[in-house]
């Protein structure tokens, strides 16, 4: 019987190649070049199975050109590359690769925030410039962080993660917004409280947003909820560009409203509003939160696992789609 065939439309780890080339028939992208839709579709025909990253858009047009296509297996938490109604129309599988990258990503949220809070980059490259003529009293002096208050938009696995940094590690008051309010137990072992969105915004020192991106969170914080945050607080994105008001916020720093930002994702990446590249108080990293060589491993690994046991007919592990 014929192996199913399977598409990498990125370079991964090359022992889930490996494992993977023992379950199935796989054509790759050695050149790790990010295809054009058009390319993906044409390198799409005939294949039965997809291992993207996360940023092909998978919808009705696409799944139409490419029938035989019968899961679409992303090496990423988010999803929002998925037309989800389309797919399901289609009886097309999608998964996710969530839990894997909960605690790396945190760790980055974190380490973002501390390099944002106390200008890190922006020192440095004053270092390097060679402008440093001796210490002074006020020299790149920043926000506090311990003790200060942690607000946090989006409290899925992520975001009680960076909680449990920011209460046990930093003394921090941990305050969040969320659909849905926790348990009392998850509340008290995060030392998280339940605020609405404007009291977040307005009592939050430093606010990391770690909410998926969906219509309903676009421009989640635009002008509006800039405007209520305090002219010292910091905004850490590390869940999805478009969640940001990118033109604003870029205002909100020129102008100072806020002191700074730290941004991992950007509306439109790999682009960026050029007005952030023109601001000094704003930290920027490639899309970079879940980058390290474990935790990528650990997420190609939950990949191709979902594309095995789909094959198997035992049902994918992390399905989004079902
Ligand atoms: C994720 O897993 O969603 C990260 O943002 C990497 O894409």
């Amino acid at each position: 019987m014929s192996r199913p065939k399977i598409l990498l439309s990125r370079a991964i780890a090359p022992e889930v190649v490996a494992h993977l080339a023992q379950h199935f028939e796989v054509q790759s992208n050695p050149q790790d070049v990010q295809w054009t839709r058009a390319e993906l579709i044409a390198r799409l025909q005939g294949q039965d199975g997809l291992l993207d990253t996360g940023t092909q858009r998978i919808d009705a047009d696409l799944l139409a050109a490419c029938p035989q296509l019968k899961i679409v297996a992303n090496l990423s938490v988010g999803f929002n590359n998925f037309d989800v109604p389309a797919m399901v129309a289609a009886g097309v599988q999608g998964t996710n690769a969530p839990d894997v990258l909960t605690e790396t990503t945190a760790d980055f949220g974190f380490a973002l925030l501390m390099a944002t809070a106390r200008r890190i980059c922006e020192s440095e490259h004053y270092l390097r410039a060679g402008k440093w003529q001796s210490w002074s009293h006020d020299l790149f002096a920043g926000a506090e962080v311990h003790g200060t208050t942690l607000g946090i938009l989006g409290m899925g696995r992520i975001g009680q993660a960076i909680a449990r940094r920011g209460a046990h590690g930093f003394g921090m008051k941990v305050i969040y917004h969320n659909r849905s309010q926790l348990t009392p137990e998850l509340e008290a072992e995060c030392k998280a409280r339940y605020v609405d969105k404007q009291e977040l915004l307005r009592s939050a020192d430093h606010l990391v947003l770690v909410l998926p991106y969906t219509a309903q969170s676009h421009h989640a914080v635009g002008a509006a909820e800039l405007a209520l945050m305090k002219p010292t607080a910091t905004l850490i994105n590390i869940a999805r560009g478009g969640i940001v008001d990118d033109a604003a916020l870029a205002r909100a720093l020129r102008a100072r409203t806020i002191a700074a930002a730290g941004l991992d994702v950007f509306e439109g990446e790999p682009s960026l509003h050029p007005d952030l590249l023109e601001v000094p108080n704003v930290v920027l990293t490639p899309h970079i939160a879940s980058a390290t060589g474990p935790t990528r491993r650990a997420m190609a690994q939950l990949a191709a696992d979902n594309l095995q046991a789909f094959f198997a007919g035992e049902g994918a592990l992390t399905p989004v789609n079902t």
